[in-house]
C-alpha cells in the first residue's frame, strides 16, 4: 500500500508515533507530512521527538512536490492522526491550501480511503456539522477515544488500543491489542 500519514497539532502525537512504529517500510511505502502547528505539540508531547523508520519518506507541508497533491497519483489511503479541528474544518470546506490539505482535498474526491482521528473535547455544533460534512464525503471518522476493556497497563498500550482499530480499517495485520472474546496468539 501507498500510504500518507499526517499529524496534526492535536493532542496525541503518540498515536501518530505508535502507528507509525507499526508500518513497515519494506511492505509499504509510507510518507509523512505535518501540519504547520504539529511539530509544536509533538515537541511536547513525545520527548525526542516523533520517530521515523528508515525508509519514511517525509514531506515538507509547503511543497506541492509529492505525487499526492495530484489527483493523477494519490496514495491508496491518507491517516490524519490525530487531526485538529482546524485541520478537520478545513478538509471538510475544501480549503487546499498547504500541501496536507490538497492531499486529503485529493484523496476525497478521488474517492480514497480517508481516515480521520480527531481529538477535541468538548465538541461544538461545528465540529459536528464538519463530521457530518465529512461523513457524507466518504472520509472515515475515527476519533481518539481508546478503550480499557483490555486493560492497557502504559499510556503506549493505551493509544495502541486506537491505532488497532485505524489498521483494521487500513486492512494490515497487527497484534496490537486485545480483541474483544479471542485469547491472545
Ligand atoms: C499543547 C496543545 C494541544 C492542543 N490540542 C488540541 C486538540 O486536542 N485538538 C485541537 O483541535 N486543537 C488542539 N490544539 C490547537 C491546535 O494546535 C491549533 O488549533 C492549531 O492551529 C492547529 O493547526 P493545524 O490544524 O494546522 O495542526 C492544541 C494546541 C496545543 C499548543
Amino acid at each position: 500500500m501507498r500510504l500518507l500519514i499526517a499529524v496534526t497539532g492535536a493532542s496525541g502525537s503518540v498515536y501518530a508515533q505508535r502507528l507509525l512504529d507499526q508500518l513497515d517500510p519494506a511492505q509499504h511505502e509510507v510518507h509523512v507530512i505535518q501540519s504547520q502547528y504539529a511539530p509544536q505539540v509533538v515537541a511536547t508531547e513525545l520527548p525526542g521527538g516523533l520517530r521515523l523508520r528508515d525508509g519514511v519518506q517525509l514531506h515538507n507541508h509547503r511543497s506541492m512536490n509529492l505525487p499526492f497533491a495530484s489527483g493523477s497519483n494519490p496514495p491508496d489511503a491518507m491517516v490524519v492522526i490525530p487531526c485538529s479541528m482546524g485541520t478537520l474544518g478545513r478538509i471538510a470546506h475544501g480549503v487546499s491550501s498547504d500541501t496536507l490539505l490538497r492531499c486529503a482535498d485529493v484523496i476525497l474526491k478521488e474517492r480514497r480511503q480517508l481516515i480521520l482521528v480527531p481529538r477535541e473535547t468538548p465538541l461544538s455544533l461545528v465540529h459536528v456539522k464538519n463530521f457530518e460534512l465529512l461523513l457524507q464525503a466518504g472520509a472515515l471518522i475515527l476519533p481518539a477515544n481508546p478503550s480499557f476493556y483490555g486493560r492497557p497497563a502504559t499510556v503506549e498500550a493505551v493509544a495502541d488500543t486506537l491505532v488497532a482499530r485505524v489498521l483494521d480499517h487500513l486492512k494490515i495485520p497487527h497484534q496490537l491489542a486485545a480483541r474483544w472474546c479471542e485469547e491472545p496468539e
